[in-house]
């Protein structure tokens, strides 16, 4: 990486290393985007690449057991990579909660955040982070997360998490459970999976992360990136986000894009790399993008649903039944995770660690 100028070296000292955050340097008053966030013009996103009639499906699940809604869902994952569901049953209220949570860690006075920051956090099921990875962008992302570790066994650090958020992440978290076991069951049915075991639901879920994201507004948004194109890691990723929009999906063809539309009550899903992985790339891990907003402070929730650690993940044997060649091989989970974090976001690259 080449050498930042003297003042970028400030910035990111004062963001990073002494942990204020993008929100820290927001609240500075600063009206222009810094050097440190400013991508070069080939990574934004220009308006001209967003297709303004597109959407993503919008999937009602109020009966999981139409097999019109199962034939949609797999539909969905294997053509967009994204869709929307309503009518979900997780309730309005824990879903506002959540978001008024993340408003409400982040609007902490720095001395507060800062005993969460990484390094510095009572326990590391908690942290709470800045940008991807720093240490390894040019450019940096305009948002700060608080990331939750949420398997069985790290619920037990829950009395040394931020009260002001605990209570309400957990309540999300428990009750989209039945939601993402839902989703799971009718995306492996659709893989001939008949059931989903206990090893196999260590592997599907075995290691849940929720984020609470937090994007300051920024003076000007089309400079800089609120998250890179990207895939997920995960099985698949539910999404909360608020009504102020940013997220773009990669279309089909081309460098364009299209917008997901915030619908109110509605839950964002997307296919994960690890189950375009299982699947064989039946089902597929879209890029994303995040563009943060001119006046508002944009949040999102993220259940990132991801497998147990040393779970090991590869092509299905359901799915290679019929003599298909595998174009994964296997691969223990933690491995693929500490490739993901040790690069910058980079398209779907990542998927290359697994790739024969
Ligand atoms: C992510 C992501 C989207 C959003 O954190 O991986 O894509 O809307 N977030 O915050
Ligand atoms: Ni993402």
């Amino acid at each position: 990486m080449a050498p930042r100028n003297p003042n970028s070296e400030k910035i990111l000292d004062f963001v990073v290393n002494k942990g204020n955050g993008i929100k820290g340097l927001v609240d500075t008053g600063i009206e222009t985007v810094p050097d440190l966030y400013i991508l070069p013009i080939e990574e934004r996103l220009l308006p001209n690449n967003i297709l303004p009639y597109d959407s993503i499906p919008v999937i009602d699940v109020s009966n999981w057991d139409d097999p019109k809604v199962k034939e949609s869902i797999c539909d969905a994952a294997g053509k967009w990579g994204f869709f929307q569901i309503i009518n979900h049953g997780v309730p309005l209220h824990v879903l506002d909660a959540v978001k008024e949570a993340a408003y409400r860690f982040f609007g902490l006075p720095y001395e507060e955040r800062n005993k969460y920051w990484a390094g510095n956090s009572p326990t590391d099921t908690v942290t709470l982070k800045t940008s991807f990875v720093p240490q390894a962008e040019a450019v940096l992302e305009w948002k700060d997360y608080l990331s939750f570790r949420c398997s069985p066994r790290d619920l037990e650090s829950f009395p040394l998490w931020p009260p002001v958020c605990r209570d309400e992440v957990v309540e999300y978290m428990e009750s989209a459970k039945s939601v993402i076991r839902k989703l799971l069951e009718v995306l492996l049915e659709g893989l001939k999976v008949k059931q989903i075991d206990k090893a196999r639901e260590y592997t599907l879920m075995g290691s849940p992360i929720v984020n609470l994201m937090y994007y300051p507004h920024c003076p000007n948004p089309d400079f800089t990136a609120g998250v890179r194109p990207h895939s997920d890691i995960s099985t698949l990723t539910v999404l909360l986000q608020d009504d102020n929009g940013g997220l773009y999906v990669r279309a089909t063809e081309n460098d364009s894009w299209i917008h997901v539309l915030p619908i109110n009550g509605a839950l964002v899903i997307n296919i994960g790399d690890i189950l375009q992985i299982m699947s064989n790339d039946r089902y597929k891990s879209i890029e994303h993008r995040v563009v943060a907003n001119r006046s508002k402070d944009r949040v999102s929730v993220p259940i990132f649903v991801n497998p147990g650690p040393d779970a090991v993940f590869g092509p299905l044997p359901e799915v290679l039944e019929s003599g298909e060649q595998p174009l994964y091989k296997e691969v223990v989970f933690s491995d693929y995770f500490k490739y993901f974090f040790s690069k910058k976001h980079d398209g779907k690259k990542s998927m290359d660690f697994a790739r024969i």
